[in-house]
């Protein structure tokens, strides 16, 4: 089975970035624990960040191209990017899940929206880096029934 992970702008900060919204883990960590965690359930991880809404949509196009389960977290793409959202609809088939370190229900009202849930099969948020690790066992879960 096949998972990308994608982030998107601003997310190779993590670990710099408002420590006390997005924790003090950086992506190079989160992407070691979640390469330890695909090796151990015997699935193929990509694991990428962009901090272009172009660059994307190309992520999401080539997750498309391989079929593989997609999690995605759009960064502030999330809240503006009908680009985005029309990739993942693209998708037809491919299991989504909308992760988000911080819980952004309970942050601004412009990041209320989401464009990506339109698209995503499930939302995990407000668990920090922790998220990353759930997303992947939900996903796992799912695809292997
Ligand atoms: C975020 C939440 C977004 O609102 C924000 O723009 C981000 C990170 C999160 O992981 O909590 O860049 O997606």
């Amino acid at each position: 089975t096949k998972i990308h992970i994608l982030n998107g702008p601003n997310l190779n900060l993590l670990g710099e970035r408002q420590p006390e919204i997005y924790g003090h883990d950086t992506l190079a960590d989160i992407e070691a624990r979640a390469q330890a965690q695909c090796d151990a359930l015997g699935m193929e991880l990509t694991f990428a960040q962009t901090n272009s809404e172009g660059g994307l949509v190309d992520l999401i196009q080539a997750a498309r191209a391989q079929k593989a389960a997609i999690i995605i977290n759009a960064g502030a793409y999330t809240h503006t990017s009908v680009a985005v959202l029309d990739a993942l609809s693209a998708c037809d088939g491919l299991f989504i899940v909308e992760l988000h370190l911080s819980s952004p229900h309970r942050r601004e009202a412009f990041r209320h929206k989401s464009y990506v849930a339109l698209a995503a099969d499930a939302v995990i948020a407000g668990f920090g880096a922790d998220g990353y690790r759930l997303a992947v066992e939900a996903v796992a879960a799912r695809v292997a029934r």
